[in-house]
């Protein structure tokens, strides 16, 4: 028996920043590698794919290098060319047609790459010599990641900029935000913890210190696109790509709390794990989402009852649902409807042609 819920607050508009949004939830960004791998420029299949899921409140688009340096998987896209920006603009059009609204996620990878994908095959950077134990995804598939170079304190500043650079190519490719990827242990989240920061230097050792490029950062897209059209996404208790730290609330309390002082669009919360299990709505993650004062972008295995729950109870005020996007493009309608949701197919999620990717049905196409 389907149960329309349409009252419930998760159904219900909302404002982020610059944008009015229909309802309250968010497509996660999610990285799908169908971009040309050469070029990094977003294709036609990519702008299908996006408006498919245009009813989300708002898609985050994929993970989206602000660098060839900060490329770190196979065929993912770009925003730091002029064919990547064109390319994006089709995606942004075809998503306005059906009436959505998109964010683009900014990466820098750091460590979590490999020569194969780094130009003139040099070594990835991050802010220390510490090896993960990973492995990355090239066009001859799984490599093991080498031991990274550490960073100098002087080439800092190239980085920053080519973050503002590409926020403001975001904006020229149509995007209504950007959102700045600090989770799952790339290259600002690098920064931020002590498992992978062992500098001496002023972005080494204290907290503050720790914090100091993400805030670069943030200055930098805030001063070129405004703190309205910008989000930032953190995973404060996820080890995702070996990201370690000692002291989690130690390290992400002061930076969450000065978050609220740039008024940015969001705050995107990565709640436990990415990937699950949810921790539950206490402990730490209480703590360091009572924090926050903006709008707050809870994330991380919710189901719809969950998201019902988290909006209509105050703890969020958007929802992003990643996996179950990828598998029902209709995904709001089918939340709306209570309906049953496909489950997605993880042998596509990454690489490869439109099956697994645009071929998914809609409720009505799978009934009919
Ligand atoms: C295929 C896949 C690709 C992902 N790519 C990204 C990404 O590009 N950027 C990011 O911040 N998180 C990425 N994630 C994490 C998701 O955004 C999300 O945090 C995670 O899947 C948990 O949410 P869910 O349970 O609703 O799927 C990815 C997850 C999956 C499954």
């Amino acid at each position: 028996m389907t149960q329309s819920t349409d009252a419930a607050p998760l159904f219900q508009p909302v404002t982020v920043g610059r944008m009015s949004l229909p309802n309250r939830i968010a497509m996660a960004p999610l990285t799908r590698s169908r971009a040309d791998n050469v070029t990094g420029v977003p294709t036609a299949m990519n702008a299908a794919y996006y408006a498919q899921r245009a009813d989300a409140g708002l898609i985050i688009a994929e993970a989206t290098q602000i660098s060839p340096q900060g490329k770190g998987y196979a065929y993912t896209p770009g925003i730091h060319s002029a064919e990547q920006v064109a390319g994006w603009r089709l995606v942004t059009d075809a998503v306005r047609a059906k009436g959505g609204r998109m964010a683009l996620q900014l990466w820098h990878v750091g460590r979590v790459s490999h020569p194969d994908l780094q130009p003139g095959g040099a070594l990835p950077v991050a802010p220390s010599a510490v090896k993960p134990t990973l492995k990355a995804f090239t066009t001859e598939g799984f490599k093991d990641i080498p031991t990274p170079r550490a960073l100098e304190i002087d080439e800092l500043p190239g980085i920053v900029e080519d973050y503002r650079i590409a926020a403001r190519n975001a904006v020229a490719a149509g995007f209504d935000a950007v959102e700045v990827h600090a989770a799952n242990g790339y290259l600002i989240d690098q920064f931020l913890r002590d498992g992978t920061n062992q500098r001496t230097d002023a972005y080494g050792g204290s907290v503050a210190n720790r914090a100091r490029f993400l805030f670069e950062v943030l200055d930098a897209v805030v001063g070129e696109i405004g703190a309205d059209r910008v989000g930032i996404r953190l995973s404060p208790l996820s080890p995702s790509n070996d990201a370690q730290e000692s002291d989690p609330q130690a390290a992400y309390s002061p930076v969450i709390e000065r978050l609220n002082d740039y008024k940015l669009a969001y705050l995107h919360m990565i709640e436990g794990v990415t990937r699950g299990p949810h921790p539950g709505f206490g402990g730490l993650l209480a703590e360091l989402r009572g924090l926050y004062k903006g709008r707050y972008i809870a994330n991380n295995v919710y189901t719809r009852a969950m998201a019902i729950e988290a909006v209509g109870g105050g703890h969020a005020d958007l929802v992003a649902f990643g996996r179950p996007f990828i598998a029902n493009p209709d995904l709001v309608e089918r939340l709306r409807l209570d309906a049953p949701l496909a489950e997605p197919d993880s042998k596509t999620f990454y690489g490869g042609d439109a099956r697994g990717y645009t071929d998914y049905p809609t409720l009505g196409a799978a009934t009919a």
